[in-house]
């Protein structure tokens, strides 16, 4: 390879460590003289500014502004708090098609949810499920993953796990938990006498969030009627909650993990209940090695239940 390729093999791993995961414009874009030109044109109108300061209205620049001829723009925005996770579609911000904006980008809002609801619920098996999936463009993620994450392990077994959102190395082999996260939950299902063929692992949000950011309220809300189905198709005698993303956002509490973990509750699918636990992340684990112990027996009680519940 000449110097050339590797100093621009160099510089996209710069990229990616930085977060840097997609293509935006394919022409380079001169900020610099974009800056200047702006500070140009500024200078000049203030020369030409009335003196009056009365003078009302959004002024030139914001006439221009492709964001001010957006359907909607005059409204005001919607006030989502962050990680305030509400099931109720009205409260969800309005929106529908982005006219002016990338091809299929989609803005989320009540419709889109309702939906991902229908396509959910008409899925009678994992494979339609998957299928659904495939084809459905309301959530903007997958415009920028590479592959859907839908599942990986036994969907006959009778524990599922249930992550966040995919990361890079899931992204890239479209298999959830495959990353380091993954080796560590593997570690962890070894321990307690079971790997990926008695297991069932999926995520709450089956595509990866650019640059691996938290998944926004939105795209959770988006994608929570399919692992909702999903739960509902595998039919496991336990569901366990990996991290708090998850057991907040399935079991719609805004309890923090450390006081959730390790209590056995039951998660409703509507037509069945299924007894079902929270335990740490395994990323969080693999930065806090002090939380391993409490982790640990929260693996030994999920062996305890399945044992339980093979006996009644
Ligand atoms: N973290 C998750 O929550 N899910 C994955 O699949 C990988 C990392």
């Amino acid at each position: 390879m000449d110097q050339a390729n590797r100093e621009l093999e160099a510089l996209l791993d710069f990229y990616l460590a930085s977060g840097i995961d997609c293509l935006l414009e394919t022409d380079p874009v001169d900020r610099f003289a974009e800056t200047a030109r702006r500070a140009e044109r500024r200078a000049g109108e203030q020369m030409f500014r009335p003196s009056d300061r009365q003078v009302q209205g959004p002024g030139p620049a914001a006439a221009q502004s492709p964001l001010s001829r957006m359907p909607g723009a005059d409204r005001p925005l919607p006030q989502t708090a962050p990680h305030s996770i509400s099931s109720n579609p009205a409260a969800q911000p309005q929106g529908g098609e982005a006219s002016g904006g990338g091809a299929s980008a989609v803005l989320p809002n009540a419709s889109v949810v309702e939906s991902a609801r229908d396509a959910a619920g008409n899925a009678s098996t994992l494979e339609e499920l998957r299928a659904c999936l495939e084809g459905f463009d309301g959530c903007n993620l997958r415009l920028t993953a590479k592959n859907l994450v839908f599942a990986d392990g036994n969907p006959q077994a009778r524990v599922m796990f249930v992550g966040e959102a995919p990361g890079r190395d899931e992204d890239l082999q479209g298999k959830p938990f495959v990353g380091r996260s993954g080796q560590l939950l593997d570690r962890m299902l070894n321990a307690i006498g079971l790997d990926r063929s008695g297991a069932y692992i999926a995520n709450v949000v089956p595509w990866r969030p650019p640059g691996n950011r938290t998944p926004t309220p939105q795209e959770t809300e988006i994608c929570k009627p399919f692992i909702m189905r999903q739960i509902e198709l595998v039919k496991p005698d336990i569901l366990v909650f990996l991290g708090s993303a998850s057991a907040k956002t399935l079991l719609g509490t805004q309890e923090g993990i450390r006081k959730l973990r390790g209590r056995w509750m039951n998660f409703s699918t509507g037509n069945a209940e299924i007894a079902c636990v929270a335990t740490y992340h395994p990323a969080y684990l693999l930065r806090s090695s002090l939380e391993k112990r409490q982790s640990w027996q929260d693996f030994l009680s999920i062996k305890q239940k399945l044992a339980e519940k093979r006996t009644n």
